[in-house]
């Protein structure tokens, strides 16, 4: 099976399907899967720092909210699955990294309509190492953005595993030499980026984030951000921003499980002085010093 993969399935590695711990390279699904036939699918990513899971509650707490807005229920009880993402996290030997998280409504011969009895939801767990020395750099050093039209359907807070779009704006990005593609909707304000919250300094020197509601996924580093910033006086406004108010932005950064990045360039003009700027490297600060806190708190 571990050709599916081109031969390069990474060696060693364990994943958890069904409620089985098998061998990375040979675990698979269903042809029937209501996830491969119709992204009929709900999936959570949740960053692991020094071996230990961060934000997990608020991950699983989004979890719990998608499904229940397609109509499922969580996979197992909270505490189990908790100990099922520790325990991936300790097979996989993996110090910083992701794990990702997948439920799909399950398999099921082919039909559009939610079924009226359930199938038996898949469950799959992968966690896999980062490139910490690319990450550490584009931390430092920032990235670029590009815009792109938001074309993504009405329900964008719910985290289902179909993402075309967002691919699509990513691929865009990276082929200009960018690193994320910032969406915008029909009015020229931004979303956010396509697998991240978009943020910027605004003129009066407020970090300025979109306002929840279902034109954004509700991203979990956004909230600790703005809970960070606000414990720590800083000026915060959740408002929408336009492509030429983030033009014209003094500073500007994406959020996401895998931390806040500096954005040090918006459709290849600089924002500010093309670096990241004081408030970029204070929210990185507060954020690292509040995920650590927490992630000590979690392990306890
Ligand atoms: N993406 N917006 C979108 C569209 C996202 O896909 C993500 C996360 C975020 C940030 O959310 P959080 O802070 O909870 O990671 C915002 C994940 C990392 C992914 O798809 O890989």
């Amino acid at each position: 099976m571990s050709k599916g993969w081109g031969g390069r399935a990474p060696a060693g590695r364990i994943a958890y399907v069904d409620g089985r711990y098998v061998a990375h390279g040979s675990a698979g699904v269903h042809i029937e899967d209501r996830a491969l036939q119709l992204g009929d699918g709900i999936y959570e990513v949740c960053g692991v720092v020094d071996g230990t899971l961060m934000d997990e509650e608020e991950h699983l707490d989004r979890l719990a909210r998608s499904l229940g807005e397609i109509e499922m229920a969580m996979p197992m009880p909270r505490s189990a699955l908790k100990l099922v993402m520790r325990e991936l996290v300790r097979r996989n030997g993996v110090r910083d990294g992701l794990l990702y998280l997948q439920v799909t409504r399950g398999a099921v011969r082919r039909d559009h309509p939610i079924p009226k009895v359930s199938p038996r939801s898949t469950l799959i767990l992968t966690v896999r190492a980062i490139n910490t020395e690319e990450l550490e750099a584009r931390q430092r050093e920032g990235v670029a953005v590009i815009t792109r039209p938001d074309e993504r359907w009405g329900r964008r807070d719910i985290k289902t595993v179909q993402l075309l779009p967002n691919l699509l704006a990513k691929t865009a990005a990276r082929r200009a030499g960018a690193y994320e593609a910032w969406l915008v909707d029909g009015e020229g304000f931004v979303t956010e980026g396509s697998s991240t919250n978009a943020w910027i300094v605004d003129g009066e020197g407020r970090l300025t984030t979109r306002g929840l509601s279902h034109a954004i996924l509700p991203g979990v580093t956004r909230r600790i951000i703005l809970e960070a910033a606000a414990a720590a006086q800083l000026p915060v406004s959740e408002q929408r921003f336009s492509v030429a108010e983030a033009g014209a932005a003094r500073e500007a950064f994406i959020s996401s499980a895998t931390g806040v990045v500096p954005v040090v360039a918006i459709d290849g003009k600089p924002v500010g002085e093309g670096v990241p700027g004081p408030l970029t490297r204070r929210v990185q600060e507060l954020y690292a010093l509040t995920s650590a806190q927490r992630a000590a708190k979690t392990a306890r």
